[in-house]
């Protein structure tokens, strides 16, 4: 159940209690696709991260270990050794991203793994079976995330279908979470929100969606070849008519930039890959912006990466240190930027959090990209 605890302009502060615990919003999931954070950060280390929630993939767990595993394993928390809030993007974004051959039809799509090529069909009910046997907290709805640009029409069929789509997840839940061997029986639904930058598709989508009272609701289809500016514009256009009393989460988004501007704009719920991705290729997030640590000028640098971080990292190790592994392969260093840009992001959650309180939200924001932008 979501509690908004207080508003400061449009920004939500929030308060989402589920079965696994308590998640305070602004919330920034952490990626792990398949079960792991990529870059070796283990579940204990998230421990010390400010890591509230943890967010895995329908698609990938359905290929491998193969989500009839992970039921028998007692489900992912046990699996992951993880026991605060999981929640599983619905493999509907990754079929689209990542499977070859895919044909989309009202029943599904069926499509070619791309690890062995095997003929895969996944449809709504498919996904949510799927997601009850790996018994995250939360399930997404199983829909389509159109790229952009895309013709009118074709959208408007799209959202149509992921409509239809989004009812027959919800009975298809209701339904597992009544089975007797079902591990979470109380394992929540978020209905995703399409349209492209098409207002009113958007928004007559987004009346639609809302009326069947869902636990949350996800902005889905943004972050997809659209410019920023569209994002935000969305965002203004869409969020008033979601449910102010339910958790609003923008998927795939984003920079610490956009997270400000899209908290300001109502967002509740993110996840990325960037912190973890951009700290496999060398790059670490700061107060003074974004420093990639292959750069020479930190041979002797013996500063830790942000001197106002907290981070298990920057408490003991230099930025000369980090550069070294990086430069000798190993596999430390990428797991050093990791667990810092983790963090990092979590971090400004909580910043953002106690500003929203505070009815500081717009001097935070100023303030923090003032910083990002001056460098050091
Ligand atoms: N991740 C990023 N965007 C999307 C989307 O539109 N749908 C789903 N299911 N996942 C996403
Ligand atoms: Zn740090």
């Amino acid at each position: 159940m979501y509690r908004l605890l207080c508003k400061d302009g449009s920004a939500k502060r929030g308060e989402f209690t589920t079965v696994h615990g308590v998640i305070q919003t602004p919330v920034f999931m952490n990626v792990g696709t398949a079960a792991a954070i990529k870059g070796a950060v283990s579940t204990e280390d998230l421990g010390n991260l400010k890591t509230q929630v943890e967010l895995s993939n329908t698609y990938h767990l359905h290929l491998r270990p193969g989500d009839e595993v992970i039921k028998k394993l007692g489900g992912i928390h046990k699996f992951m050794v993880w026991d605060k809030p999981v929640v599983t993007d619905s493999g509907g974004f990754q079929v689209f991203s990542l499977a070859k051959l895919r044909k989309i039809k009202e029943e599904g799509v069926k499509f070619s793994s791309h690890i062995d090529g095997r003929k895969i069909f996944m449809g709504p009910e498919e996904s949510m079976q799927i997601q009850s046997n790996i018994a995250s907290t939360i399930a997404m709805a199983f829909d389509e995330c159109p790229g952009l640009p895309c013709e009118r029409k074709y959208m408007e069929q799209s959202v149509a279908r992921t409509e239809r789509w989004l009812l027959r997840c919800k009975n298809e839940l209701n339904r597992l979470n009544s089975l007797p061997d079902t591990i979470n029986k109380h394992q929540l639904l978020f209905g995703i929100n399409q349209g492209g930058v098409y207002s009113d598709i958007r928004i007559e989508n987004a009346k639609r969606i809302s009326d069947m009272d869902l636990a949350g609701y996800a902005i889905g289809g943004l972050a997809v070849g659209e410019t920023h500016e569209e994002m935000y514009q969305t965002l203004e256009t869409v969020v008033p008519y979601l449910p102010e009393n339910k958790p609003t989460y923008l998927m795939g988004v984003g920079t610490p930039e956009n997270i400000l501007e899209s908290v300001e704009r109502g967002v509740d719920f993110f996840d990325c890959v960037y912190p973890s991705r951009n700290g496999r290729h060398g790059n670490a997030y700061t107060n003074h912006g974004k420093m990639n640590l292959n750069n020479a000028k930190y041979e002797l640098d013996d500063r830790p990466l942000d001197s106002a971080c907290d981070c298990p990292v920057c408490k003991r190790y230099s930025r000369a240190y980090i550069r070294h592994l990086l430069k000798a392969g190993e596999m430390l260093g990428m797991r050093f930027l990791v667990m810092h840009n983790l963090y990092f992001y979590n971090n400004m959650m909580e910043e953002i959090r106690s500003a929203i309180e505070k009815g500081e939200f717009q001097v935070y924001k100023k303030a923090k990209l003032d910083g990002f932008k001056a460098g050091e």
